[in-house]
């Protein structure tokens, strides 16, 4: 049965028996087949404390590399996983639900990429990490936004380089590294959903808050922001910073992460021009539940695969980055 049969059968609608103890039924499937959850800080609160390792894209692309799971269970997106399944090809990798996909991967497809490249001959290629298999086997080295700054840094001052997909962040680092990268004009839609004039409300409302941004944002929001960082390094500001109260700009999962470490400061999520909640969600983050995770767990199902050239192809430049990281003991 493959995943559009199962669809079709409502496998992801299957009703559960009423009692049943989901996360002691997770607990207990995941002891007895050796799997792993890994969990990005965008899912839901619930679904980050069943996690084994939560983190940001670097950090979830090194604990696959290492796991001695037998199965990886990747609560985030697509390209979250199919880097997992790159790394470790023996392994099994499956997701709750295989539609979380991601919008910045989709402003980049292989073919007009490869064909953009080609303008810029003997230029290092360097993609963000939300970009697909095909994309990945077309890069030198690829980044994370918790190592792009350092990666661009470690190359010589007269390399040639072209950056893609995220030109919000190849813009943030080209203006702290004073390199002047070319860029691929991709985007996430959530990143680039929030409004500055919202954010200087907020502001306004709240002069003791601190700014703090995800370089995914655009930048009149990064210019107005005290701290820019991956996800990981916003979570970490929060924790060290003396501020009590940050406005945050980026998807709205990690503030789970936020007030468990500081549960005395106050977090206000930064909401989307067209928000309903008060905040911004990654539509595609939140299509992982808990009730998807138990049936992907008990059945197995859906599995990432890469198709073995190419995950050669694309593994190179995946370990390029986890190698300078462990060098720059990032
Ligand atoms: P990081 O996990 O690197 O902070 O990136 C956030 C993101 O947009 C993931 O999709
Ligand atoms: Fe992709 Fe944006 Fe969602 Fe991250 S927040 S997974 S970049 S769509």
């Amino acid at each position: 049965m493959n995943y559009s049969d199962l669809q079709n059968f409502g496998f992801l609608k299957i009703d559960l028996p009423k009692d049943i103890n989901l996360k002691d039924e997770i607990n207990k499937l995941k002891k007895k087949k050796n799997a792993v959850i890994l969990g990005h800080f965008y899912i839901d609160g619930e679904l980050q404390d069943i996690s084994d390792y939560i983190g940001d894209s670097l950090q979830l692309s090194q604990q696959a590399s290492k796991t001695d799971a037998d199965i990886i269970v990747f609560l985030g997106v697509h390209f979250m996983a199919e880097t997992a399944k790159i790394l470790s090809p023996n392994k099994k990798v499956i997701v709750p639900d295989l539609k979380a996909g991601c919008s910045l991967a989709d402003s980049c497809p292989a073919d007009k990429f490869a064909e953009f490249i080609k303008q810029y001959p003997g230029h290092t290629v360097i993609s963000y990490v939300n970009t697909t298999a095909e994309i990945k086997a077309l890069t030198d080295i690829v980044v994370t936004s918790s190592n792009a700054k350092q990666i661009v840094d470690s190359l010589p001052k007269d390399e040639k380089i072209i950056f893609g997909p995220d030109k919000n962040l190849g813009n943030y680092i080209n203006s702290i590294t004073g390199r002047n990268m070319v860029l691929w004009d991709g985007a996430c839609h959530v990143h680039k959903g929030f409004d500055l004039e919202v954010i200087l409300k907020l502001k306004e409302q709240n002069p003791d808050a601190k700014i703090i941004a995800h370089p995914e944002c655009e930048t009149p929001v990064l210019l107005v922001s005290e701290h820019v960082g991956s996800t990981s390094s916003l979570l970490k500001f929060t924790q060290t910073d003396s501020s009590n109260k940050f406005i945050v700009a980026t998807e709205s999962g990690i503030l789970h992460q936020m007030k468990k470490a500081s549960p005395n400061k106050i977090f206000i999520p930064a909401p989307a021009l067209d928000s309903t909640c008060g905040c911004n969600n990654c539509n595609f983050m939140k299509l992982n539940t808990i009730e998807k995770l138990y049936n992907c767990l008990k059945y197995e199902l859906p599995e990432v695969n890469v198709e073995e050239s190419l995950r050669k192809k694309a593994e190179k430049s995946i370990i390029r980055m986890l190698e300078i990281s462990s060098k720059l003991g990032l």
